[in-house]
């Protein structure tokens, strides 16, 4: 069993290694070294992620790995060979490869984009022996020592936002690959850091995991702090569009709260130029705030829903008091 696990990362070591040759050193790469770059991909970041690239050949990486002794049949539990009733062919082909590393920075996946517009946009390794998607963390082994420095992640939704915030300086930067933050994810991260930045796409995909991953992570006891951008973007977009200085300075100095995220979310489900639609928005509202462990935060927000529909705190308080009895 172990002596599997060892085979099957370095079958991957190896594919890594192929891949980034062909990206930066044969004619097959000329194509997606060029789409790199013309995303701001610079040749070093290329190489401080060990960025790829798969041939579109059926057989390329499967010949290269059995010429070095590796059976097919090992080869498709790495993942890195599909099997169909005519043999086994190459899972990633004509793909961006990022390689996937464990904490110790051994490659045991891989994430494959396409250069097009073509579906799906990124191929994920399958879930094998080595690689286990609830547990594992992009960018963790890189990031892990300013996140314990600081006792601070930012979590971003993907590869490229996690390597565009790499080369603007941001270097404890982490995210889930494709599959929605778990309580393992959020478990090792607890022994990192204590405080996380949740700076996912400001789409609404991007917003509901937004949503969820306060549920998950507030119960563990980590501070938070969530990130706002223009609406469309994610922070590769916005750092491509206004530059690393203002990611730095605009976004990441004006995160809101949890609550205040909340509360933000929740409004757009509401007419509130309607009478009753604010009515039942202040009640909903009542509804996040009553989950505030410390009256001073709960007196914040009320303060802020007084003002905004001008009424008077006692009355909100009173509200308020009911639906906290009536959650205790
Ligand atoms: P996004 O669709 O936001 O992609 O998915 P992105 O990271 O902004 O990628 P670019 O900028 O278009 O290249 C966020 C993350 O979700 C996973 C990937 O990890 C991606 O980085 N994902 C997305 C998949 O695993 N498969 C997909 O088909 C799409
Ligand atoms: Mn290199
Ligand atoms: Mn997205
Ligand atoms: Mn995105
Ligand atoms: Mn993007």
């Amino acid at each position: 069993e172990d002596e599997k696990r060892l085979q099957l990362i370095q079958a991957h070591d190896l594919a890594a290694k192929l891949f980034h040759y062909l990206l930066l050193e044969t004619e097959h790469g000329k194509e997606p070294y060029r789409y790199l770059l013309d995303r701001g991909v610079s040749k070093e970041v290329i190489e401080t992620f060990q960025i790829g690239f798969s041939p579109p050949s059926w057989d390329f990486l499967k010949k290269f790995l059995i010429k070095r002794g590796y059976s097919e049949e090992l080869l498709e539990e790495a993942g890195l060979l599909i099997r169909n009733e005519n043999g086994s062919f190459d899972r990633f082909r004509n793909r961006i490869m990022f390689p996937i590393f464990d904490a110790k920075g051994r490659v045991i996946a891989f994430g494959g984009r396409v250069m097009d517009d073509s579906l799906p946009k990124y191929l994920n390794s399958p879930e094998t022996i080595i690689f286990n998607k609830s547990k594992t963390i992009y960018n963790l082994h890189l990031a892990a020592k300013e996140i314990r420095k600081k006792r601070q992640a930012i979590l971003f939704e993907g590869y490229i936002d996690t390597i565009s915030t790499w080369k603007a300086g941001i270097h404890n930067g982490i995210a889930t690959l494709g599959t929605a933050l778990t309580e393992q994810h959020a478990n090792i991260l607890r022994r990192y850091a204590d405080e996380i930045i949740i700076s996912y796409d400001s789409d609404t995909a991007g917003q509901q995991a937004t949503y969820k991953a306060i549920e998950l992570l507030q119960p563990l006891g980590f501070q938070l702090k969530i990130v706002q951008m223009p609406q469309g973007f994610d922070p590769d977009d916005y750092i491509r569009t206004y530059g690393p200085n203002s990611f730095k300075e605009d976004i990441l100095t004006t995160t809101i709260t949890p609550t205040a995220f909340k509360l933000n979310f929740i409004r757009k489900e509401y007419q509130l130029n309607e009478e009753s639609g604010r009515l039942k928005y202040i009640a909903k509202a009542l509804e996040v705030i009553a989950d505030l462990p410390r009256a001073i935060e709960r007196e914040h927000y009320l303060r802020g829903l007084a003002d905004e529909f001008k009424l008077s705190i006692d009355s909100l308080k009173n509200d308020l008091n009911q639906f906290i009895y009536e959650k205790r």
